[in-house]
């Protein structure tokens, strides 16, 4: 890390005009997509990432470059995936809510579609009986009902869950209808939940589906050509390891052998898993205030709910790991306090985190904020309109030394001030 800040300080790339940048480390992340890969090496399996974690082009490029799908939570998603390259058919589009419109440019385009629920069902239904193309894999997302993890918020298999049908005693000859109703329907989708989970859920959930794929093969035997099994494996900001894929894979081989097949095509949907750890924020300490005897001092930086808004209205639930630096970027050393991390908007919630300890902070020094590759920039919000880093791809060359691309400039003033509408109003009738 410290010879990253180095070759950025040496670049001058942290200054007035950028007081705060994003690097995504592309060996890291291409390390992340082999182990994924060589998990699950069967020709059958597809790895399509979460656009959501972190819709940069060329992050998304890097995904393309190693024959990642993409998995997309809205039409624009999935658009931007095929501009960038993707092909149609790889293009996961997963939105949990779907106009009649959305749905028919997604057939007219060939995305692989999972349905949320027996109306786009009928839409669909309804559409396909006049269309002249082919018919792309399309399939219906049910809620396996397996329970929650610890973070309610992205727990996705609770009976009161919004997304998808749950699949219950009383639910089951339901769903199996829809199949045998639309023999178009050639897919099944969950998504237990996100961070928090833990994996013998996603094993759960699995085992589950592929259960119920036994009575939809009973009544339309060879329907189902494609199971998603979608992502949401769990890595914590709050440790360096990483999640092993692999452990994942030997789970699923043992509880739930049908998936390893072949008889079925499996898509998985990872994000967080994939992206987290390539990704570090690094914040100019402006102000350092400490006043108040006893007290924490409070470091000003001009990262805080802009960037990291789930970290600050969650501080229970979401905390990064923070490495303190100098200008210089050399990493700091000595003895350690406490400090609050406070960020740039004008609100007193404002923190990234408190009660980080590091050695005393100074004016210029510079702040790491470990693992931000998934769900930071991605959540960017335009409360006080404060212009959004930079990001910076850094891989190593053959020789050892560390390259920076520019993969996002800093936001102009006039592309932060865009999203505030016209300047005078304009009639519309
Ligand atoms: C349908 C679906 N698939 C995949 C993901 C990716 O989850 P994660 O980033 O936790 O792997 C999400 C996250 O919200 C999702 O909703």
């Amino acid at each position: 890390m410290e010879d990253i800040l180095q070759r950025v300080v040496e670049l001058n790339l942290i200054n007035d005009e950028q007081p705060s940048l994003d690097v995504f480390d592309v060996d890291y992340f291409h390390g992340r997509v082999d182990s994924l890969k060589s998990a699950f090496p069967e020709p059958f399996f597809y790895h399509a990432m979460a656009v959501k974690a972190n819709p940069l082009r060329c992050i998304m490029k890097l995904g393309l470059e190693k024959n990642l799908g993409a998995e997309c939570a809205s039409l624009q998603e999935a658009l931007h995936s095929l501009a960038i390259g993707f092909p149609a058919n790889q293009i996961v589009y997963d939105s949990p809510v779907k106009t009649i419109k959305e749905l028919e440019t997604a057939i007219n385009n060939g995305f692989y579609i999972n349905l949320d629920n027996e109306q786009e069902v009928s839409q669909v239904g309804e559409y396909l009986k006049t269309y002249p193309g082919t018919v792309p894999v399309i399939g219906l997302r049910i809620n396996p009902v397996v329970g929650a993890g610890n973070i309610a918020m992205i727990s996705t298999a609770t009976p009161q869950s919004k997304f998808g049908l749950p699949l219950t005693k009383d639910t089951c000859e339901r769903i199996l209808s829809l199949y045998q109703n639309n023999p178009w329907l050639t897919a099944v989708h969950i998504h237990v939940g996100s961070q928090g989970v833990p994996l013998t859920k996603f094993v759960d959930g699995a085992n589950v589906l592929m259960d119920f794929l036994t009575n939809i093969e009973k009544v339309c035997p060879g329907q189902i050509t494609t199971v998603d099994i979608g992502g949401g494996l769990s890595t914590e900001s709050a440790e360096p390891e990483e999640f092993q894929y692999i452990q994942y894979r030997r789970k699923l081989e043992e509880k739930v052998p049908v998936l390893f097949s072949g008889k079925y095509k499996v898509v998985t949907e990872m994000g967080r898993s994939l992206f987290l750890k390539a990704g570090t924020s690094f914040t100019r300490v402006e102000n350092v205030k400490d006043w108040i005897k006893d007290q924490n001092p409070i470091i000003l930086t001009h990262l805080g709910t802009n960037q990291f808004p789930r970290e600050a209205y969650l501080p229970h639930i979401w905390r990064h790991r923070f490495t303190l630096f100098t200008a210089e970027g050399v990493k700091k050393e000595g003895d350690e306090i406490m400090v609050d991390v406070g960020g740039p908007m004008c609100f007193q919630g404002d923190y990234l985190a408190k009660e980080v300890s590091v050695p005393r902070p100074e004016i210029g020094d510079i702040i790491a904020i470990h693992d931000t590759g998934a769900y930071t920039m991605s959540m960017y919000c335009r409360f006080n309109s404060i212009r959004a880093s930079p990001v910076y791809g850094v891989k190593k060359n053959t020789e050892g030394r560390i390259q920076v691309l520019c993969y996002k400039e800093r936001e102009t003033v006039e592309e932060c001030m865009r999203f505030w509408g016209r300047s005078s109003p304009t009639p519309v009738e």
